[in-house]
This record gives C-alpha cells, structure tokens and sequence, in this order.
C-alpha cells in the first residue's frame, strides 16, 4: 500500500500509537498530519514505555523517516524536549526527522490565553489540554500565525513580526491582563527556534509525494479522534484541526489517490477527556472499577478519562466520514472480568430512531442497548483469533456487524507482541 492512514474513531486515546508501532515495520515514513502537543501516545517496547507528544512513534524503528506535518501546530519548547528525551534513552533521530516548513509554530503566550480562557469560561469551558492549541489554530485561520518558513525571512522579521506583536498586545492586555510580548524577546525566541529546527526543514507536499512516486511506503498518523474533529465531532467540545480523512490530505499535502488504505483505531469500549457528549458514559462505582482496569489516564495531562461502553452509531460515523477500510480494536483484555458487556446498537432522539450522530441535541440521545455474554478468561496471551475465547470472538464478530467494517487487528495487551492479526 503506497500510503496507509490510521485514524482514531472515537474521543481519542483508541492506542493509536500501539497499532502504528506495530505496522510500522515495513513501512518507510511515518507522517503525523495535525494537532499538537495535545496528543500524548504511549508505545511499550522491551519493557520500556515512551510517551509522544508531536514526533511520530514511529521514531522508534531505526530505519523509519518522521515527518511533522503541515497541518501541525508545533510548540518549540515540547519539540525540542521530546528530542532530549530521544537522545538521553540512545535514540538516534537526527538524519530521520522533518518537519514541514508550512506547519505553524506555537508560542509560549498562546499557551497561557488557553489556560486564561479555560478558567474564565465557568461552565462553557472545553476541558482543553491547556497547550495552546485552539489558539494557534485560531491565528492560523485569522491569518496572524506564524509558520516555520517565515523563521528564516528577513523581511518576516522586519515587516510583519512588529504587527503580529502589537496584535497579540492589544489582545493580551485588554482581554486577559497579562503582560504584554517583548519584540526583542519574541525576536531572540523565534531565531533560536529557527536555528534548531534548521536541519530538519523540508517542503512537505514535494518531498512526501516525490517519496510516494518513488515506491516508498508511507503511513499517515492521526492524533485525537474523529468525535474530537472541528467538523464532524461533537462541537464545541472538540479540538481545533480535522483528525479525519479530509485533515490527513490537507496536513500533509499528498496527492489523495495514494491513500490505499484508512484504518480506524477503536477501543473496545469508549473513553473521552474533556467536556461535552458522551453518550454511551457510565458513572460511580462501574465507571472507577473500567477507568482503573483500563488504567484510563489522560498520557498529556494525567486526568480521568471518562469511560463507557462500546458505541456502534459513533463507529458509523467515523467509517461513513474517514471511508474506513477496516479496524483495529484495541484493549480488548480490558474487559476479560466483565460477566455481561453491553453495546450501544442505536439511539433515538426525540422518541424516533436515528441512524446517524446527531450535530446537536446530545443530552436526549436515548442509547439502545445489546447485552453480551463476557469471557471471563484472559485474553493477552491469544496470539491468532481462533485462540480468543468463544464469547470474545461473538463480541468482535457481533460488532464488525452493526459496524459493517471488517476487524482485521485485534490489540490484547499493551507491548507490541500482544496483537492479533484478524482475515
Ligand atoms: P485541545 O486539543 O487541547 O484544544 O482540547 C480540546 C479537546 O480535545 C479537549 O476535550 C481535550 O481533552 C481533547 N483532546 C485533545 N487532545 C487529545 C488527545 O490526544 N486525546 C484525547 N483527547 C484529546
């Protein structure tokens, strides 16, 4: 396949980065195509745990090209420590890694106006990972970002870094009270930046497509999910880019006929962080005992993850708007305990059943249920699906169905061995 896109399906967190790592070995580049700092995959290798924030995870495999794509909003400081953190463990990186210079760059303050418009937002707030992303995003689309590229343009410098201050001035000061940018300061900021991030700069769209042409292997990594895209999650509580389909081809810039293959990452049951819909949530005591076998703890911010269970109607969704190939359901030894596990089938809004994710309305969403018998045997050591006890084959079987999207890798444990490859 020239180009395989991974994409999560629900509130983010599926363990995207797991399925990647795994599918990672032939593969030639791997490309991250939006978001942030915000997103946090863990990968467990030999042992060892890695946490991720903005360089693919593919970094881990010796051979494997990573690219920070355009459609990124990239935080210098969280870069430049994630690099740290790869060469402290030996991680050899410095001839594999690009960043595309049409990507926006996210500076400190915007952190800070994140923060400030969380805690003065009372009951209207996101629950945003408070790293400055919707910020950035929205000076990308008001045209007062500043991308990669423009750190090394003099004129930049000269005619439109004194404006984007004083702009950032008036908001800074007369919104949230805070002190105001130094131009010196931001100057020196983004020089350093730009001498750091130098050796890495490549023109995404040319070198990615000129890669494809050539045969090479690419893999698209999304971060967050598809209920948390701008577009087609559950606005306004979502994030600030389009972790679908639609953000991989704008994010990274290649032609999309390359794309062969969409892979929808998704849990076996469902968790969100932050505010906002969440139809299938449980609460109390069920809640707390699935979040702690889960171990569901935002890998950013270490929050709580909401928790609940395993959504069909949100899996329809992200295969009708991603054009999923098929899936990879992750953790499924998180429910080896449970003596029944329930299923949300369908919903009905308003007394009538509806067979899409509704753009509003969430809280009289009345979800329909199927109850399914549990397996009550571990899971993790199944290494073909044939090894998967009775009643987690019917689990997987019976939502492949509703679904109508193949299963085709089955994740039952957290290192890379502790997968199932599915027909
Ligand atoms: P932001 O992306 O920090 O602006 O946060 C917006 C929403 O997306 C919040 O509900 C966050 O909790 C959620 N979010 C952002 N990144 C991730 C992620 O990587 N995993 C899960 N949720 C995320």
């Amino acid at each position: 396949m020239p180009a395989t896109l991974i994409i999560g399906t629900q509130w983010g967190d599926e363990g995207k980065a797991k399925v990647i790592d795994y599918l990672s070995h032939n593969i030639d580049i791997v490309v991250r195509y939006q978001g942030g700092a915000n997103a946090g995959h863990t990968v467990k290798v030999n042992g060892d745990t890695y946490v991720f924030h903005l360089i693919p995870s593919g970094i881990l495999y010796p051979d494997v090209i990573c690219v920070l794509g355009g459609g990124m909003v990239i935080d210098p400081d969280a870069f430049l420590s994630e690099l740290d953190a790869l060469e402290k463990r030996g991680i050899q990186y410095k001839d594999r890694l690009r960043v595309a210079d049409n990507a926006h760059i996210l500076l400190p303050h915007q952190k800070l106006i994140d923060s400030k418009s969380e805690e003065s937002s009372g009951n209207n707030k996101i629950g945003t990972t408070k790293r400055g992303i919707g910020v950035c995003y929205s000076d990308k689309v008001g045209r007062t970002g500043i991308r990669v590229a423009d750190l090394y343009s003099e004129n930049f410098y000269k005619n439109r870094l004194p404006y984007l201050v004083q702009h950032n001035n008036t908001i800074l000061k007369k919104i949230y009270e805070v002190p105001e940018l130094e131009i010196q300061e931001v100057t020196k900021y983004l020089r350093t930046t730009a001498d750091k991030l130098r050796r890495y700069l490549v023109n995404v769209s040319y070198y990615l497509n000129m890669e494809l042409a050539s045969g090479k292997k690419i893999m698209l990594e999304g971060a967050q999910g598809t209920m948390l895209d701008l577009d087609f999650g559950t606005y306004p509580y979502v994030t600030s880019s389009n972790p679908t389909t639609g953000g991989a081809i704008t994010g990274s810039g290649i032609n999309f006929q390359y794309i062969e293959n969409v892979i929808g990452i998704t849990k076996a049951y469902v968790t969100r962080v932050g505010e906002g819909a969440f139809p299938t949530e449980l609460f109390g005591d069920e809640a707390e005992h699935l979040r702690k076998i889960g171990n569901e703890y935002g890998a950013t911010t270490g929050r709580p993850r909401r928790v609940g269970w395993f959504d069909v109607e949100v899996i329809r969704h992200a295969a009708r708007v991603n054009g999923l190939h098929s899936i990879a359901m992750t953790k499924l030894d998180v429910l080896d305990s449970y003596d029944t596990i329930k299923v949300a089938v369908g919903y009905e809004l308003s007394g009538k059943r509806i067979s899409y994710f509704p753009s509003s309305d969430y809280e009289n969403i009345k979800v329909l249920y199927e109850e399914f018998p549990g397996w009550k045997e571990p899971v993790h050591e199944c290494k073909n699906f044939g090894d998967l006890p009775k009643n987690a084959r019917r689990y997987i079987q019976a939502i492949e169905k509703f679904c109508g999207v193949p299963i085709r890798l089955i994740s039952v444990g957290p290192s890379r061995e502790s997968t199932i490859l599915k027909k």
